[in-house]
């Protein structure tokens, strides 16, 4: 971490100084490299691969420049214009939508298609979809725990084979007591230490049932393990590069979830607001209060992470360096599984909560569900819809409704109240394509 700060202001420091040369030429890819970053234009978009949005790479042969620069800053107005390619990129991607970027200047556009234009074809492509390119490994327990079964396996075989060698040497005693004094006439390690009955038992049957005994519980335990946790990153709150609260701004400043997670309603994914999003507050929001007038060192980060002096002249505020904060990502299902924040939250009419748990009252977020294949049917199964109040079910309403009527009781849309119930599963939600690719 240390090396790579020191990097970022050695290149900080070379680039003010560099930095004049370029204000008024060509585009500049380094610099389109980081805005790219800064904006978090990586956590829906990869070169050379689709994520939600598309692979980039050849984007300049695309489009225009002209048309890149509207795109990029304000897709949304672009495409109200009526601009036929912008409308059928939005309609090709199923009205997945791409943030809108007014900070980047249309220069900074430029630069960032030039960085996407020069980039090199990659070796080994990073097939790492993170909203936030996160580089935290996440360990995997279960080795641990196969060594410690194994450990206990390989201590029972050796007390085993000790309690043989030790019967060994009592026979050898009592037949030659003259060679073995200590252990003739005591009677052996068990005759001495255990109950009579078990003393009487044969070492080696006795060594069996102990370790049945104990590999037993271990077994299960294993088993259930494997199957209920390897892989699975339930309560998984990582440290994050700045103190972030969600208690402070979803809970007590009532911030609307969808303020920050801007792209949850009409789109595959919630998305990681840009810092441009908290500069919205945080321009004047520095918590000096708390530190003797100082700025928070907390919301400094913010600032060098959009190299941003609020020291300078307005207009000279954000300088040309933004370095990236590298979120890690909590949440990641694999790649074969897919999920649809706006089908949940618009058509399903899910609280955040419902999956993500009390997050206002969260100071660390953490990830709240198993998000296991088990957690998405069991809801699919059991969650009513309010189907009655909404469009898109209104042709399965009906059926149900005359189905209701029809078998009273006996109606698999009978609901506790007597009233018509539907869940997900009946409208599909158990078939394997839903959710696989
Ligand atoms: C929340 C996800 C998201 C983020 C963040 C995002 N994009 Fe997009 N982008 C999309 C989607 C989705 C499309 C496809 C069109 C659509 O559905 O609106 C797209 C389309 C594009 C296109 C047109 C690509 C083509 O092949 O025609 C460009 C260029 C682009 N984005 C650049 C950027 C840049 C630059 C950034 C960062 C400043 C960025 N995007 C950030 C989702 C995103
Ligand atoms: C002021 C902006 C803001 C608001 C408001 C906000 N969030 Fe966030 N959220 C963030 C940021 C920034 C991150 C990434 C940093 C982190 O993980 O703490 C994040 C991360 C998350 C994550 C984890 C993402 C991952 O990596 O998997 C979830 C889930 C989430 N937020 C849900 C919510 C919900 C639900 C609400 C409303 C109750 C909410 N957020 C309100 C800014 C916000
Ligand atoms: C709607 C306004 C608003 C937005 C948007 C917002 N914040 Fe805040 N933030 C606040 C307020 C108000 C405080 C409390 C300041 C205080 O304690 O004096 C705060 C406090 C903080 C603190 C704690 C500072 C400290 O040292 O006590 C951090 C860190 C922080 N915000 C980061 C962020 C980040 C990162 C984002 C963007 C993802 C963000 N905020 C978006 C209003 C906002
Ligand atoms: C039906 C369950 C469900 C609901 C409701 C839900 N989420 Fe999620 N959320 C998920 C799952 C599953 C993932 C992991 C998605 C992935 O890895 O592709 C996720 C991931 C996220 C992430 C990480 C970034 C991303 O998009 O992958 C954020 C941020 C987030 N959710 C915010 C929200 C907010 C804000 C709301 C409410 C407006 C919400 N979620 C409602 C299940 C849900
Ligand atoms: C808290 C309850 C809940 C959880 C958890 C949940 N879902 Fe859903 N899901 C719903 C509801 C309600 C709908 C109905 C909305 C609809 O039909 O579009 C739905 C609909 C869907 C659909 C569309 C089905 C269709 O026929 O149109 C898919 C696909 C889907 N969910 C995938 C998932 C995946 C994948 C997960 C787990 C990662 C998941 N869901 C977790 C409640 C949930
Ligand atoms: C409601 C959504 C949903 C439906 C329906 C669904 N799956 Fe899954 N499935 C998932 C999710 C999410 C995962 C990833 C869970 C994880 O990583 O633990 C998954 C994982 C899997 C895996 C990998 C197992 C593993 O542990 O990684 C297989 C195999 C699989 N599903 C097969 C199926 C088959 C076959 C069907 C149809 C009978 C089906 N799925 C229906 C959501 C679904």
């Amino acid at each position: 971490m240390k090396i790579n700060r020191f990097k970022i202001w050695a290149v900080a420091a070379s680039f003010a100084i560099t930095a004049p040369i370029f204000a008024q030429g060509a585009p500049n890819a380094e610099e389109g490299k980081k805005l790219f970053d800064a904006n978090n234009c990586g956590s829906c978009h990869a070169l050379d691969k689709k994520l939600v949005g598309p692979a980039l790479r050849g984007v300049h042969d695309r489009h225009s420049n002209e048309w890149l620069i509207q795109w990029v800053r304000n897709n949304k107005k672009f495409r109200e214009s009526g601009d036929a390619d912008a409308i059928k990129l939005y309609n090709d991607y199923g009205g997945a939508a791409m943030n809108i970027y007014e900070n980047l200047t249309p220069a900074q556009v430029l630069d960032i298609v030039e960085y996407i234009k020069t980039a090199p074809a990659p070796a080994a492509p990073k097939t790492d979809t993170a909203v936030t390119s996160s580089d935290a490994p996440v360990t995997d327990p279960t080795t641990k725990y196969v060594l410690l079964i194994l450990l206990a396996v390989f201590s029972i075989v050796l007390i085993v084979l000790a309690r043989v060698r030790n019967t060994l040497k009592r026979i050898a005693a009592e037949a030659n007591p003259d060679e073995y004094p200590e252990l003739a006439n005591k009677g052996s390690f068990m005759q001495r230490n255990l109950p009579a009955f078990m003393s009487k038992m044969n070492p080696t049957v006795l060594g069996l049932i102990v370790t049945t005994l104990i590999a037993i519980p271990l077994g299960i335990y294993g088993f259930n393990f494997a199957n209920t946790e390897v892989g699975v990153q339930k309560g998984y709150a990582p440290t994050q590069p700045i103190a972030f609260s969600h208690k402070l701004h979803a809970g007590e400043l009532e911030i609307d979830c969808k303020y920050c997670h801007s792209t949850v309603e009409v789109s595959k994914s919630a998305s990681i607001p840009a810092l441009n999003t908290c500069m919205n507050c945080h321009k004047g929001v520095q918590a000096t209060e708390k530190y003797n007038g100082e700025i928070s060192p907390e919301i400094k980060k913010i600032y060098a992470a959009l190299d941003y002096n609020p020291e300078e002249l307005p207009g000279k505020q954000f300088g040309d360096n933004p370095a990236p904060v590298r979120w890690v990502r909590i949440h990641n299902l694999p790649d074969h599984a897919y999920f649809n924040h706006s089908q949940h939250v618009v058509v399903g009419k899910l609280q955040c909560q419902s999956c993500h748990g009390p997050v206002q009252k969260m100071e660390v977020i953490q990830q709240w569900s198993t998000l296991q294949m088990g957690w998405c049917i069991d809801c699919h199964r059991n969650s009513g819809i309010d189907v009655a109040n909404n469009g898109y079910y209104a042709a399965l309403h009906d059926k149900a409704q005359k189905d209701l009527k029809q078998n009273q009781n006996n109606s698999k849309y009978f609901g506790p109240d007597g009233k018509v119930k539907i869940t997900p599963a009946m409208n599909g939600g158990l078939e394997c394509a839903k959710c696989h690719y």
